[in-house]
């Protein structure tokens, strides 16, 4: 058994990475603040679910419900801190009482379009929030992490495929930016201090729990409502979308390379297929049953027009190769938006 530090674990992705690596016998430490980019309410469900919690959450005020949550939260292989990683000594603290063996640092505030409003708000969450982290982790000797990059550090790029081993990304939104300005930190820490890690790209990923901004959870909801759907550019727009299960399967064998290697490495975690804005609203009649109304809009500043992943660098040092089609991917994500999945 090993004990795990997941940062951003009351989140999409983290959520599911806590459940699986309590599956796997481990021990998980989850430092999130339930941050107010959507509804905290949310987050707990997704812990709730990460700890197998069946019973009925009452789910009365914002700080009385995270507080019955950490109490709920608090066992021999699985504890929840609300801190905020912008707070040095509150992650010292937990360093300094937890014997922690690697870290899956996912916290962030993610999204592309806010961060253009507000970018001083994704530098300190994002870079100074990941320093942190990295400063606890020298600190403590702790030497073994995981960071959540992103597919939008590529930037608008021409090639049919983004490859790790392409140096001249131009990141176009602060979002983006934040995650390669992270990534290098995440060299510099390696040479300097022999902290190892992989940076994980992710490419779009959707599923169960997706956040409540991302493009697909908007359009399963709408379709399902029949409400119109605003559609951004000409519809040629293409990404590699990711299902969640193949992206937690990506980050676990990740940090057990990482944890038998020495070393600094970026890798894609995607599918290597794009699909179109078409296709993905056509999958999402297909599997609703409805149709969809479009409603042509602008394109928006700051999305990249095109992603699609080159995966042979992960599936060489990983093993990685994902497994779920796109159409039962969506089928499964109707499921649970309309509350017949857990
Ligand atoms: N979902 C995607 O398609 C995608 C794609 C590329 C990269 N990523 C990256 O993966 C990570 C997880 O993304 P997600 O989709 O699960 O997002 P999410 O918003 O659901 O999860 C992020 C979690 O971080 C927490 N957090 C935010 N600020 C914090 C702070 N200051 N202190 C402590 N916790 C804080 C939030 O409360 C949230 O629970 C992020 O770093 C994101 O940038 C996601």
């Amino acid at each position: 058994m090993k004990t795990y530090c997941v940062t951003g674990g009351a989140g999409f992705i983290g959520s599911n990475v806590c459940k699986s690596l309590l599956a796997k016998g481990h021990r998980v430490i989850n430092m999130d603040n339930f941050s107010g980019f959507y509804d905290y309410k949310a987050k707990i469900s997704n812990v709730l679910y990460s700890i197998d919690f069946t019973g009925r959450f009452p789910f009365v005020s914002k700080g009385g419900d995270l507080e019955l949550l950490s109490s709920l939260s608090k066992s021999e292989r699985y504890h929840l801190y609300v801190v905020d990683i912008r707070n040095l000594s509150a992650v010292n603290a937990i360093f300094q009482s937890e014997k922690i063996d690697a870290v899956i640092h996912l916290a962030a505030m993610p999204g592309v379009r806010p961060s253009i409003e507000n970018p001083l708000l994704y530098e300190g969450v994002n870079i100074k929030g990941t320093l942190n982290i990295l400063e606890a982790m020298r600190k403590f000797n702790v030497r073994k992490w995981i960071f959540a990059s992103s597919s939008s550090v590529y930037g608008n790029q021409q090639h049919s495929t983004f490859s790790e081993s392409e140096l001249n990304s131009r990141p176009i939104s602060p979002y983006a930016a934040t995650k390669k300005a992270c990534e290098d930190m995440g060299y510099s820490y390696y040479n300097l201090h022999g902290i190892h890690g992989m940076m994980m790209r992710f490419f779009t990923v959707y599923g169960p729990r997706q956040r409540p901004d991302l493009a697909i959870r908007k359009f399963i909801k709408q379709v399902d409502l029949e409400l119109e759907i605003p559609v951004y550019g000409d519809g040629q727009t293409a990404r590699d979308y990711t299902y969640i299960d193949d992206t937690v399967t990506g980050v676990i064998s990740a940090i057990e390379y990482v944890e038998g290697h020495e070393v600094y490495e970026i890798v894609n975690i995607g599918t290597g297929t794009a699909t179109s804005l078409q296709t993905m609203i056509r999958t999402i009649e297909a599997e609703t049953g409805k149709i969809a109304k479009l409603q042509q809009a602008p394109p928006q500043a700051g999305d990249v027009d095109f992603t699609k992943a080159n995966i042979e660098k992960a599936s060489l040092l990983l093993n990685y190769s994902p497994r779920v089609r796109f159409s039962d991917g969506i089928s499964n994500q109707i499921l649970w938006q309309r509350g017949v999945a857990p």
